[in-house]
């Protein structure tokens, strides 16, 4: 029995699977995500611990023989997020998370500094680990003075379970202090942002073993052998493990909470000032490229509150196929954005309202802002030589049918919908530890889901939603006009 661990910002998400990385049992428990100021996002690590300790007690009542043939463990996290303990092991402060935006001005200073894009092949974004330091050191100098080692979310749970510092190239290529080719801390990144290698966890590659889970835990509930804790992965390296997005040309869409639309690589070929991230996949010599937008669903919630009906129930009020695209234009830039345009000041807008508009004109509006926000992201991709001629759907904006054409028809690339089931970040999770416990080749086991069906651009609107696509993109320039 293998278990894969998905630390999320909302909750933990557990899966249990066989040796086949077949689903044999599930559960989940939910924290609370604090925004103490305008722009702070924070956790307490101990509640992941708590949430841990929960899932694994659900798993216990649930199917304590299954829970008992435990031997491998993989983890799925939330990446950028920096929990800081001290000499002894203890959490310093709330961990502050990757939509924490509080060190930007620490973000744009660090990301003119010599090197830094050649070294990281990526901008450092507000929201990436590195800034956060940088922050600490001006306004908490005296929890600065005592940051023994900096952990990813994933990687304090890590330190629970085995009691070892240790970090895996994929997560640890979005703190802006790694050398993403080399797959190496580097000095001269760590010294740009005030800090030194000791106070890095060791690292090693996803697929491999990071440790095992200490006795006193095994013993409390009920495991007999030794269990291997895989290096792990950072959430979208893990949903890629997850959706078999491994070799060059396969990638997916996601339209959760943030959207992303990411191509495995077999090389490295970076190109920071496109907003595009290249970050190491979750297995040796192997990268993966993604498009991140900040608000994909979460523009569907956003418009759900304020017209006080369920996205359910909103999305219910568009027709099953797409019969072209609306005057009225939304961007979908709620949070800022990321790719293409790495602006945290960036904000959304409606353009061209009408008097007659209604919930569903602003719904239609909602899904193809965030669906050109996408072909923005697969612009930026194509821009750095990585060609994908299919995409897996994944996310829950992807359960309507409306959606999944709107996306199809404006990326002009078929979406492949899986049938159903586990193939997400906790998959990749289980996956991972799989290989870490057996030695499994990672290409036998990241195999993808079976395809459903494929949903093919509508040929017939193809030049209706590229052109309102065009007319999309000269908003960007206009709004941060408007708002300057
Ligand atoms: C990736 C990113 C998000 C987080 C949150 O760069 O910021 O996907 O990992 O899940």
């Amino acid at each position: 029995m293998f278990l894969g661990l998905d630390l999320g910002t909302s909750g933990l998400k557990a899966i249990l699977t066989n040796g086949a990385g077949v689903v044999q049992a599930t559960a989940d428990a939910t924290y609370e995500n604090p925004h103490p100021h305008h722009g702070w996002s924070e956790q307490d690590p101990s509640d992941w611990i708590k949430a841990c300790e929960n899932v694994l007690d659900q798993l216990k009542a649930a199917t304590p023989d299954k829970l008992a043939a435990l031997q491998g463990i993989g983890l799925s996290g939330q990446m950028h997020g920096a929990t800081l303990v001290d000499k002894a092991g203890d959490v310093l402060r709330p961990c502050m998370l990757w939509n924490d935006t509080r060190a930007a001005q620490e973000a744009a200073w660090m990301d003119a500094q010599p090197d830094m894009h050649k070294i990281t092949g990526n901008i450092v974004f507000p929201g990436f680990t590195a800034p956060k330091l940088l922050w600490l050191q001006k306004h908490e100098p005296e929890v600065f003075e005592n940051v023994a080692k900096v952990l990813l979310p994933k990687d304090y749970l890590r330190f629970w379970l085995t009691g070892e510092y240790i970090g895996d190239m994929s997560d640890c290529a979005g703190t802006s202090w790694l050398d993403v080719g080399k797959r190496d801390w580097s000095d001269q990144a760590l010294a740009t942002g005030h800090m030194r290698r000791d106070q890095m966890p060791d690292l090693v590659e996803g697929s491999d073993a990071s440790g095992d889970m200490r006795d006193t835990l095994r013993s409390r509930w009920g495991i007999s052998g030794n269990v291997v804790v895989a290096g792990s992965a950072g959430d979208n390296a893990a949903a890629a493990c997850g959706a078999g997005c491994f070799a060059e040309g396969q990638g997916f869409v996601s339209l959760g909470t943030s959207g992303v639309l990411l191509a495995a690589k077999e090389d490295y070929a970076p190109d920071a000032a496109s907003a595009v991230h290249t970050f190491c996949h979750a297995v040796p010599d192997r990268w993966y490229q993604m498009g991140v937008i900040l608000a994909a669903t979460d523009c569907l919630n956003w418009l759900s509150r304020q017209v006080s009906q369920k996205p359910a129930e909103l999305i219910g009020l568009l027709p099953e196929t797409i019969n072209g695209p609306s005057e009225l234009l939304f961007l979908p830039y709620l949070s800022g954005e990321r790719t293409p345009h790495n602006d945290a000041g960036v904000r959304g807008a409606f353009v061209g309202l009408d008097v007659a508009h209604t919930p569903a004109d602003l719904t239609q509006a909602v899904v193809e802002g965030v669906s050109f926000a996408l072909r923005d992201c697969l612009k930026a991709l194509n821009g750095t030589g990585t060609d994908l001629q299919s995409v897996l759907a994944m996310g829950g904006g992807t359960r309507s049918a409306y959606w999944r054409e709107t996306l199809a028809t404006v990326l002009n690339l078929p979406l492949e919908v899986p049938t159903g089931g586990e193939f997400g970040g906790a998959l990749g999770a289980a996956r991972l530890a799989i290989c870490a416990a057996t030695g499994a080749n990672p290409a036998d086991v990241m195999t993808p889901p079976q395809v459903g069906s494929v949903v093919e651009p509508n040929a017939k609107l193809l030049e209706a939603y590229a052109e309102r696509w065009t007319r999309y993109r000269a908003l960007y320039p206009a709004i941060t006009q408007a708002l300057a």
